[in-house]
């Protein structure tokens, strides 16, 4: 049993946890994720890793009511305890496996969008206590809506703060930022945009425009995240990936993004996951493609 250690309502439908999990604490890196289950006949969720503290051996995780099981995971409180916790799992951010001192030499540019800002922090403060300064756009429908502020404000290099109303910070949503920086002098040899997928589609349209290689996490498709659900399935570069054991993240520029939104619609139901397992045959997840799945 994983204990809850703090709980809280972020704003609107948005909850923190702190949880104790030891083993997930000590070896996770930024860009991965766990995928928790609050009871014993819970769904299993897949959530990116928003913060860990290896000494006190806990992760800290950031969701938002989407579903019972969310709902369900939301009325938890600290001292409850989740039944699994499992992690981490995925690969770790590119950041991770590239040489500090290449890193260092570059302009990097983090774009979170709404939820999305819980797992860009952990990237932001990776990289800062490897002496990389990383700017930093968050997005929000509006203030009210906008999540971990102050701790975005101790890691990252600048904080972009836009609002779609113009409630807080600049007016506009995080592409019109991206664009504002740039006119304003900014340059930047890295993007990392994370959020819902219409956003990373549109960073990516806009990233692409003005010649900036841009990495996205594909978190927002994940069903089971044990690659044999097929859930995740979706075409970067014409090859067939699944975010959760390819991934999550991936180059954004060669991510079919309208198939990828058109794919998980068509998944929510019985109906049509049984549709795409005809279609893609053994390509439909990411097991062997032959013991049934999730037949
Ligand atoms: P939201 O709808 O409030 O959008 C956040 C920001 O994204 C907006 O403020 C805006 O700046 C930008 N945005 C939205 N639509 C855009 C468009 N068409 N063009 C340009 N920019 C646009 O976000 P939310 O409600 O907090 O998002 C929840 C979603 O985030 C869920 O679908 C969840 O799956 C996803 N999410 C993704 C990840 C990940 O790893 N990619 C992690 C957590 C949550
Ligand atoms: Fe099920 Fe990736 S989430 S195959």
């Amino acid at each position: 049993m994983y204990k809850i250690l703090r709980a809280e309502e972020l704003t609107n439908n948005i909850f923190l946890m702190v949880v104790e999990a030891k083993r997930a604490a000590k070896n996770c890196l930024p860009g991965q994720f766990v995928i928790v289950r609050s009871h014993t006949d819970a769904e299993r969720i897949p959530l990116t890793i928003c913060d860990y503290d290896r000494e006190q051996g806990t992760i800290t995780i950031v969701f938002q009511i989407v579903g019972e099981g969310s709902l369900r995971l939301s009325k938890m409180k600290a001292g409850d305890a989740f039944r699994d916790f499992v992690g981490p799992l995925g690969c770790p951010s590119e950041f991770c496996k590239t040489p500090i001192e290449e890193l260092r030499g570059k302009k990097i540019l983090f774009v979170a969008g709404g939820v999305g800002t819980a797992p860009v922090y952990p990237q932001v403060k990776w990289l800062k206590e490897q002496g990389v300064p990383a700017d930093v756009i968050v997005g929000a429908k509006s203030h009210s809506f906008l999540i971990l502020e102050d701790e975005m404000k101790a890691v990252a290099e600048n904080l972009y703060i836009t609002t779609d109303d113009g409630s807080y910070g600049r007016s506009g949503m995080v592409t019109k930022c991206i664009e504002d920086l740039v006119a304003e002098g900014k340059q930047y040899d890295v993007c990392v945009a994370i959020g819902p997928m219409i956003m990373m589609k549109f960073c990516c349209l806009t990233t692409k425009k003005l010649g900036i290689p841009t990495i996205v996490s594909m978190n927002p498709i994940m069903v089971d995240g044990t690659g044999m659900c097929g859930g995740c399935r979706l075409t970067v570069g014409g090859e067939v990936k699944f975010a959760c054991v390819d991934g999550p993240e991936f180059d954004g520029h060669l991510v079919d993004f309208d198939q990828a939104m058109k794919r998980s619609q068509i998944y929510k139901t019985v109906e049509g996951r049984k549709y795409l397992a005809a279609v893609e045959g053994d390509t439909h997840h990411g097991g062997c493609g032959n013991c049934g799945g999730d037949k």
